[in-house]
């Protein structure tokens, strides 16, 4: 791919109108890793429907944050979860089909359309002030990152070690700001979903969250062992203010980013 005579090939494409979308990055079969795979077949698909289908969100600002956050102990550990960023980085991809120009604010990095402009970040700190720079010109906010609720109090600048005669390590915790809750009181004109993941009373929970937080859409979903955290598939609930709660039955992440943007853009 980095080839001249690729590059002057693709260019020339590009010259003739002709929309290239880039390869990923992955084990070639010349035998080392570079930029030069095939796309995932889901990435082709959104590109492919990007230029084809009707386009709710052109003309429009999304911001998404996607993956879990990591809170630092010291140089070699974090406090984190099982957030794979997956369905975050659907969410950015259905938008971008749909021609919004997107910002991802993201601690996984995933295949993602060429509309789709990613930030990486680690922390909640991190992800907050990503979050806030973006969030004026936004029109429609998605906020599907597990953001840790606890950071440490203070970080350790060297690793901590075990103590002679002291069986326990006793970890001070600070609360994190919710972003979410931040950016439903500073709202004006955005249209603002969260996600609820829950291992009990998921619509209660969940309800209480879209109040709570000033949010117009809740994306309510069972969490735990398999469940939920980097799968494939979701099976989720949607709550907005004043509407009856909908249930999907359980499909692609995929399939539930597009159902969540289009349910969105309908709203907006
Ligand atoms: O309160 P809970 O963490 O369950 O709320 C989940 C929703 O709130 C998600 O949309 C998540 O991205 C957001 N959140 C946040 N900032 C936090 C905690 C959660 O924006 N500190």
């Amino acid at each position: 791919m980095a080839n001249a005579a690729t590059q002057s090939n693709v260019r020339r494409l590009k010259d003739m109108g002709v929309r290239v979308l880039p390869p990923a990055e992955g084990f070639l079969a010349e035998g080392y890793t570079a930029v030069g795979r095939m796309p995932d077949l889901d990435v082709i698909q959104l590109f492919v429907d990007t230029y084809q289908a009707k386009q709710p969100l052109a003309g429009k600002q999304v911001l998404v944050s996607a993956g879990g956050t990591q809170e630092r102990i010291d140089p070699v550990r974090y406090i984190g979860n099982d957030s794979s960023g997956k369905m975050g980085t659907a969410v950015a991809n259905a938008a971008a089909a749909a021609g919004a120009d997107v910002t991802l604010v993201a601690t996984k990095m995933l295949p993602v359309l060429p509309a789709v402009d990613a930030v990486y970040v680690t922390s909640a700190a991190e992800m907050h002030d990503a979050m806030l720079a973006n969030f004026e010109g936004a029109d429609l906010v998605v906020m599907a990152a597990a953001v840790a609720d606890f950071r440490p109090t203070t970080v350790s600048g060297n690793k901590i070690k075990k103590q002679s005669g002291d069986d326990a390590l006793h970890l001070d915790l600070v609360q994190n700001p919710d972003i979410l809750a931040e950016m439903g009181a500073q709202k004006s004109h955005q249209y603002l979903v969260g996600f609820a993941a829950e291992t009990n009373d998921l619509v209660a929970n969940a309800q209480a969250k879209l109040e709570r937080k000033g949010a117009d859409m809740i994306v309510a979903n069972p969490v735990g062992y398999g469940q939920g955290f980097n799968t494939d598939t979701d099976t989720v609930t949607i709550l907005r203010p004043d509407q009856a709660p909908l249930a999907l039955d359980e499909a692609a992440k995929t399939e539930v980013a597009s159902t969540i943007v289009r349910l969105a853009a309908m709203a907006m």
